[in-house]
């Protein structure tokens, strides 16, 4: 039977639409995307979810407790039988209710290469501590702000010219393409986790190493 996946997003949702092509091309196999949920009215990736015909839900996180907001969201993940979580530019941390809820099956994209610049405005963060790579990083969800083992990372070289935005451009090509790898590879089962080490089976990606 496919996998079904739920994406938490916040905003554009360039990241949902790439795992919904995905999904729809097989490059992710025997999976669907079940709902994309949005704790943001008006967040643009509803609107590009609703246009492919995904099931759609906001549920405003304004005004609620972290918990009483995960409850709901968790409801809506349960009711839809979903198997695994995919945080899209979700700005959210989830609470350890819904943590134990869904463990090991929450995935979130990062804009850096963790523990490296967590938090917002991370291609700037990079910018600004002058590195010469940075990167993307797909990784396992737990209590704290983008940490969990990691799934799978991109290295994006820094160029001298480059501002926050041509940097963020670069980096979220390859974020595209690593969720993508990332949600393929944690479907599949290949993997097991030894500390904070997610080991795959079989190499996730060559061009990282
Ligand atoms: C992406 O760059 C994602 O990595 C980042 O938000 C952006 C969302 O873009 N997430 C984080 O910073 C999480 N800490 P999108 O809505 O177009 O996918």
């Amino acid at each position: 039977m496919a996998k079904r996946i739920g994406v938490l997003l916040s905003g554009r949702g360039s990241n949902f639409e790439a795992l919904a092509d995905s999904v729809a091309a097989g490059r992710i196999p025997d999976a669907e995307i079940a709902v994309a949920v949005s704790n943001r009215e008006g967040a643009p990736g509803i609107d590009r979810a609703r246009a492919r015909g995904i099931e759609t839900r906001v549920i405003p996180s304004k005004g609620l407790q972290r918990e009483e907001h995960d409850r709901l969201v968790v409801a809506t993940l349960e009711e839809r039988r979903v198997d695994l979580v995919c945080l899209a530019g979700y700005m959210r941390l989830l609470s350890p209710y819904f943590i134990q809820k869904f463990p090991q099956r929450i995935l979130n994209i990062h804009p850096s290469l963790l523990p490296a610049f967590p938090g917002l405005e991370a291609q700037r963060q990079a910018l600004e501590y002058g590195v010469k790579f940075t990167g993307c990083t797909v990784h396992f969800v737990d209590e704290n702000l983008d940490a969990g083992p990691i799934v799978a990372q991109a290295v994006v070289p820094v160029r001298d010219g480059d501002t926050p935005e041509t940097l963020a451009a670069r980096v979220l090509a390859e974020e595209h393409q690593l969720y993508t790898e990332a949600v393929r590879l944690v479907l599949s089962g290949k993997f097991r986790i030894e500390g904070r080490r997610a080991i795959a089976a079989e190499a996730p990606r060559a061009k990282a190493t």
